[in-house]
This record gives structure tokens, C-alpha cells and sequence, in this order.
């Protein structure tokens, strides 16, 4: 039995960034807390508590000390109240979804109706609807860009974490709803880079493992994708390894999603490694 790593897995620049912004962070007496997951990875978020990052649902939990916003990101209010509170403010936004929040907020302001091709309930998504105005349109279906309403002014953008192609897809349907439509790609690279990496390492090997928490979008979004093409198993840890996936395979691909720790990839390889 041959394993094989992705090309491309594992944490993301936005995600390593906001790992080391609240490592800095660290409190022995828990002053120091993530407003919700840092990142989208129970194995991960227990560790950062351990070692002095805890983590508040919402604001008034905290009385004091300093609160760190993740790699989603936040709508503007948050950061009102967070000063308004007192509370110190680190903020671990990935770099790419400040610009697809910013990017929401310059279009609302030049009067344009947004709308954001992404996962209604997802955080970073519900923190671009708040920058732009609050009033924007979540599509994540043909059938919903279908549905959006014609106008005068039509700017798109994407959670950074959507699949490439359906954006594609679902601007196309867009595209006669407005004689000005403009259209701002907010994706980021590492999704795409993982994405592409993963569909070719799946066409190449009899069963993928895709590592990562069963609440990340992206890790999910990689698994569907691997299952297109091969059998497929999304799994958080080495312990949900079942030795009857293994019967008759010769090539194991494995990948994992933005949020993935490394030490994880690596027991899930190994483990893989000693059965050949
Ligand atoms: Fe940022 Fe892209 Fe990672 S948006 S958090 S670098 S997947």
C-alpha cells in the first residue's frame, strides 16, 4: 500500500497568522479569549486552552482583559462594543476576508445592491453581510441567484472559501440582472490551491482521507469533491480510522482542509505508513 500527502493541505496562511496572534495573547488567568472558535477545529481550540486562550460565545461574557476576533472576522459593531466595554482588541481577521469585507462595504457605499455568493449561516459570510450595510443577498444556488431581484447597481462578491467553479456557475446567473454588474472575486488562493491539489491527488489513488474539523466548510468542501472522484472519508482525528476502509486499496491520498493542525496530518500519515 503506497500514501501520498496532497501537494497542498493543511493550515493556510490566514489561519496560521491568527494562531500566532492569539498565542501571543496567552493568559494563565483566562483574560485572554476568542470571541467563538479561533478557527473551525475542536482539536486545535482545546490545545489553545490549555495553554491559556479560552474562548466567550459573545461579549458580555468577558469583564475584562483582551478579546480576540478570528480568522472569519467580524461585522463593524463588534468592534464598537468591544471598545465601549473596555476590552482590548486583537484582531486576527485573515487578511483576504478583510478584503472581502471591505470590498462589501465600498460597494454598498457606492449604491450598489451586494450580493454574497457563500454560505448563508457561515461566520465569515454573516461578518461581509454586516460590512455591507446589512442589507445584502447570501446566494449559494443557481436557484438563488435566480431568485435575486433585478436593479440599477449589482456588485458580487464571494466567501473566500467558496468553490471556484460554482461561483463561477452562479455569477453566470447573475450576470442579466443588472446592466452593471460588477463582480470582485474575493477567493483565496490557498482554497483553490487545496481544492485543485486534492482532485488531482484523488484521481491518482483508490480511497482519500480528508482531515479536519467536521464544522469547517472548506475541509467539507474538499471531501465532497475527493468523493466525485474516489471513495472518500472526511475524518477529524487518527482515532476514526476503520481498518475495513482499507481492504483491497493500494494508493491512500491524504489531504486536509485550512484548519488542520499539522501534528494531526501527521498521526493520520502514519498511522497510514505502518499498515504497509
Ligand atoms: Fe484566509 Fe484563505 Fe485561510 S481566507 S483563513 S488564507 S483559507
Amino acid at each position: 500500500m503506497e500514501v501520498f500527502l496532497a501537494e497542498s493541505l493543511g493550515f493556510c496562511y490566514g489561519v496560521k497568522r491568527a494562531i500566532k496572534l492569539a498565542r501571543e495573547q496567552a493568559a494563565p488567568d483566562g483574560t485572554s479569549c476568542t470571541l467563538g472558535p479561533i478557527i473551525h477545529n475542536p482539536q486545535m481550540v482545546s490545545r489553545l486552552a490549555e495553554e491559556g486562550v479560552g474562548m466567550v460565545n459573545a461579549l458580555p461574557d468577558m469583564e475584562k482583559g483582551t478579546v480576540i476576533i478570528r480568522s472569519h472576522g467580524v461585522g463593524p459593531l463588534v468592534y464598537d462594543e468591544a471598545k465601549e466595554r473596555g476590552l482590548s482588541l486583537v484582531d486576527a481577521t485573515c487578511p483576504h476576508v478583510k478584503k472581502a469585507q471591505s470590498t462589501a462595504h465600498e460597494l454598498f457605499q457606492e449604491g450598489y445592491s451586494v450580493v454574497i455568493v457563500g454560505e448563508k449561516l457561515h461566520p465569515e459570510v454573516r461578518s461581509i453581510f454586516e460590512w455591507a450595510g446589512g442589507d445584502a443577498v447570501i446566494v449559494d444556488s443557481v436557484e438563488g441567484a435566480e431568485a435575486v431581484a433585478p436593479c440599477a447597481r449589482l456588485g458580487i462578491v464571494a466567501q473566500t472559501t467558496f468553490s471556484g467553479a460554482k461561483f463561477k456557475e452562479i455569477v453566470l446567473h447573475l450576470l442579466d440582472k443588472s446592466n452593471d454588474v460588477r463582480i470582485v472575486r474575493t477567493i483565496c488562493t490557498a482554497t483553490d490551491q487545496r481544492q485543485e491539489a486534492a482532485i488531482k491527488l484523488a484521481r491518482q489513488v483508490d480511497l482519500m482521507l480528508v482531515i479536519g474539523g467536521k464544522n469547517s466548510a472548506n475541509t467539507t468542501r474538499l471531501a465532497q469533491l475527493c468523493a466525485k472522484e474516489c471513495q472518500t472519508y472526511h475524518i477529524e482525528t487518527v482515532a476514526e480510522l476503520q481498518d475495513e476502509w482499507f481492504d483491497k486499496i493500494k494508493k491512500i491520498g491524504i489531504t486536509a482542509g485550512a484548519s488542520t493542525p499539522d501534528w494531526i496530518i501527521k498521526e493520520v500519515y502514519q498511522k497510514c505508513k505502518n499498515r504497509t
